[in-house]
């Protein structure tokens, strides 16, 4: 294929039978989030390259070599996003939204990293993302977590594990980060170049690598759960025990870290084993920093986003697709008299029966012709207008789908027998 046809690589084009299912995640989904309180929120998709620095941290992967960077004709340095929770954060704080209120937010739309694509995991991908500022008690950390675990319900999914860690207290974390350091350079010979210099700048991701070769030392590292401050400490038994409570099954990880670095606190993952590497359906965790750190007032916040790809791919491997919505009828026109007639008909219909979906044949072709794509398409009746319905005033109606029998109606029995159709299905 000529490169000028190939989409660049790793993002995707969403053809009209993989967006059935796409729609469905995402109506249930927005379904769900409105039921808890949630309010949508569309941000840009670019924005300025520093915000992505500042929140997501400087030595951090998604920083350090995801980011589509570019110099616009100001040369003003901006990046396309590569995740939610900065823009939100930037949007809620621009737009007045933080000022002694709570919020809880939702969002949704296209992301950009330049990773290695392969299966579940592309340069453009697409979150659905939930934030909610303003209160600090593990009580809302529970929520955007029963609010995940109620949306695989309604999808139709099992299967999904939930982890969940503490990171504590930023001061906690310096403490804790000294001993991990500590506890690292007692090897320091076992480390590759890479792991060295996470080592000197961000210690903490080094419990999340996957590099075999750490493999041990990461096993004997100290646990982080271990030098949690005691207020962390509290938070996190009870947002276990509401979890509890609610009869959701997690497991704590110690070793979860994120690949981001506003977190503090509360962080969870739910992974799934039916994807492959790209485990990670749906990832979030605590960032009480992050408003401040970007110029507003104190303000605890937590959130999390999950890969609609990913959860797309989930709900068809569970064989939970919809079907795709087909016409409820087709109308065929033969001759040119039918042809004038039919588009005013048409019309007619659509005005007498609400919802009613009719997919008009343009073009011409044979009586034979047209009944074909009736079919092709997958209507459920096909009417035909000619001379001789025309001159009757009435219109065929051939069920494509039952016993193919074939009537005549004047329009107001046709418009009774289609809205029967719409309500039906
Ligand atoms: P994240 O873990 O970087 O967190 O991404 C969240 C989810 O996006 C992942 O669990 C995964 O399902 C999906 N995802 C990430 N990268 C890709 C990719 N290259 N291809 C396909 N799917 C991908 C965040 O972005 C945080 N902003 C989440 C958050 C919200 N934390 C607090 N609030």
């Amino acid at each position: 294929m000529s490169k000028l046809l190939q989409a660049v690589r790793g993002m995707n084009d969403l053809l009209p039978d993989q967006l059935v299912v796409w729609q469905h995640v995402e109506a249930v989904t927005r379904a769900t989030l409105e039921e808890y309180g949630y309010r949508e929120l569309r941000f840009p998709v670019v924005e300025s390259t520093e915000l992505f620095a500042r929140a997501i941290g400087a030595v951090t992967d998604i920083v350090e070599k995801e980011m589509y960077t570019f110099a616009d004709r100001n040369g003003d340095s901006l990046t396309l996003r590569p995740e939610g929770t900065a823009v939100c954060v930037r949007a809620a704080l621009s737009n007045g939204l933080l000022h002694n209120q709570t919020q809880r937010l939702w969002y949704q739309g296209p992301m950009f990293r330049h990773e290695r694509p392969q299966k579940g995991r592309y340069r453009q991908f697409h979150q659905i993302g939930v934030e909610a500022f303003g209160m600090a008690g593990p009580d809302v950390d529970a929520e955007t977590i029963l609010i995940a675990a109620r949306l695989w319900r309604r999808l139709g999914l099992d299967g999904l594990r939930l982890e969940l860690n503490s990171l504590g207290s930023a001061a906690a974390r310096a403490a804790y980060r000294a001993v991990l350091v500590a506890h690292f350079e007692r090897h320091v010979a076992t480390l590759d170049a890479e792991a060295q210099r996470r080592l000197a700048h961000n210690p903490l991701r080094l419990l999340d690598s996957k590099d075999p070769a750490l493999a041990d030392l990461i096993a004997s590292a100290p646990s982080l759960l271990d030098h949690l401050d005691a207020e962390s400490r509290a938070h996190f038994d009870s947002l276990q025990q509401s979890l509890s409570d609610a009869g959701l099954a997690f497991r704590v990880n110690p070793r979860l870290v994120r690949g981001l670095d506003y977190y503090n606190r509360t962080v969870f993952e739910w992974l799934t084993d039916r994807l492959g590497s790209q485990d990670a359906v749906c990832s979030g965790g605590r960032y009480d920093g992050l408003v401040e750190q970007l110029g507003g007032a104190a303000t605890p916040a937590v959130g999390w986003a999950m890969g609609v790809e990913r959860l797309v791919a989930l709900v068809e491997a569970a064989g939970r697709a919809p079907a795709a919505s087909a016409p409820d009828a087709y109308l065929v026109l033969v001759g040119a008299p039918a042809e004038r007639a039919g588009v005013t008909l048409a019309e007619r219909l659509r005005d007498a029966v609400p919802g009613l979906r009719l997919t008009v044949n343009c073009g011409g072709g044979s009586l034979k012709s047209q009944l074909k794509r009736a079919d092709k398409c997958g209507a459920r009746h096909a009417l035909v207008l000619g001379d001789d319905e025309l001159a009757r005033e009435v219109v065929a109606v051939k069920d494509l789908r039952g016993a193919g029998d074939q009537t005549s109606h004047d329009f107001a029995a046709l418009a009774a027998r289609l809205h029967a159709t719409v309500q039906a299905r």
